[in-house]
């Protein structure tokens, strides 16, 4: 086992285990606060590891001290292996998956998105797609990039731990931190919205087929024609694919409690700090997510602590 492991952790049927994806800044670090400050033992993870080991060391000033680190690339098959044998070697089972390392799919003019000046309300109602056009530019790798770490890295690593989840001696929890431009109402397609919408009937080959056409219109530039949502278009369908699958899994996996959540229009970097309300705020419905009682609800979307429509 590994020292810091032993010297850090109170071992034990009751001590609950629970990893949290991009956790070096923003909502995951919240998240990871706050799950520490209920007991939880939580594993710090982000893709740099100086950057993850600073987090720790700040929550480790907090008193925070069984905080633990590990380095963590959704985007790298290997990161992934690695984690999941720490976490077996030193723990044997995990109870709580935060899903919440995300990409924005797109690149920013971060001073001229200020000079815009856009409120909350237009920014989140998704119609200042026009003005915004000159600031964010929409390139192809970045869409990918953002499918590859906000879906199929998410996939990745919920596979890769979910037979340590489900060693879980306190019913396993996996929180999908997804995002309001998720919603189904919000995709232009009827038929795709009906596709991702049809709980009953989705699988994994049907959300890969999906990413595929996606990709398609993208490169072909015809989004728009197709119906897709052109406000953060590859972050918007990453999302609502991320729901997709949460549902998917909870189908899958019954004993488990698993479910998506849009943590609110927070003030971070992902959002170029146009976010109103804080990290405090927003890991409130990861959170309580992640500390939902055995049997709790399932397959669920939740529009921070409340169950919304998907
Ligand atoms: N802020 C909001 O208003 C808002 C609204 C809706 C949903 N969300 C969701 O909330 C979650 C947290 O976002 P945030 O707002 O807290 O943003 P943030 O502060 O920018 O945090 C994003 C985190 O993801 C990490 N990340 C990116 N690519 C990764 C990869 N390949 N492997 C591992 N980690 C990676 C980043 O690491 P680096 O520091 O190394 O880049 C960072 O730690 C995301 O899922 C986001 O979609 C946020």
């Amino acid at each position: 086992m590994d020292p810091a492991v032993e010297a850090n952790g109170k071992q034990g049927e009751s001590q609950r285990y629970a990893v949290v994806t991009g956790a070096n800044k923003g909502i995951g670090l919240e998240t990871v606060r706050q799950l520490a400050c209920h007991g939880v033992k939580v594993i710090l993870t982000a893709r740099d590891s100086s950057r993850g080991l600073k987090a720790v060391s700040s929550l480790h000033q907090m008193g925070l001290s069984s905080v633990v680190f590990h380095q963590l690339d959704v985007l790298d098959p290997l990161s992934v292996v690695s984690l999941a044998n720490f976490i077996r070697e030193n723990f044997g089972r995990l109870d709580i998956l935060v899903n919440n390392a995300a990409a924005s799919g797109v690149i920013v003019d971060e001073d001229g998105l200020r000079a815009l000046n856009i409120d909350p309300a237009s920014w989140l109602s998704g119609k200042v797609t026009n003005i915004i056009q000159d600031v964010i530019k929409h390139t192809y790798e970045k869409a990918e990039e953002c499918l590859n770490t906000n879906y199929y890295g998410l996939r990745r690593v919920t596979e890769a731990l979910l037979p340590l989840l489900q060693q879980s001696t306190s019913g396993a929890k996996i929180v999908n931190v997804s995002s309001l431009r998720s919603e189904l109402r919000r995709i232009p397609s009827e038929s795709t919205r009906n596709e991702l919408g049809s709980a009953e009937t989705l699988s994994e080959e049907k959300l890969d087929a999906v990413v595929k056409r996606f990709l398609h219109d993208f490169k072909e530039n015809a989004l728009e024609a197709n119906g897709w949502s052109t406000m953060l278009p590859a972050y918007s369908i990453s999302k609502a694919i991320v729901n997709a699958y949460t549902r998917v899994l909870a189908r899958k996996y019954p004993e488990m409690c698993i479910n998506c959540v849009h943590p609110g229009y927070v003030d971070t970097d992902l959002n170029w700090h146009t976010g109103s309300m804080t990290v405090e705020e927003g890991a409130r419905g990861p959170v309580m997510c992640a500390l939902l009682p055995r049997g709790g609800c399932t397959g669920c979307y939740f529009d921070q602590t409340q169950v919304a429509d998907f």
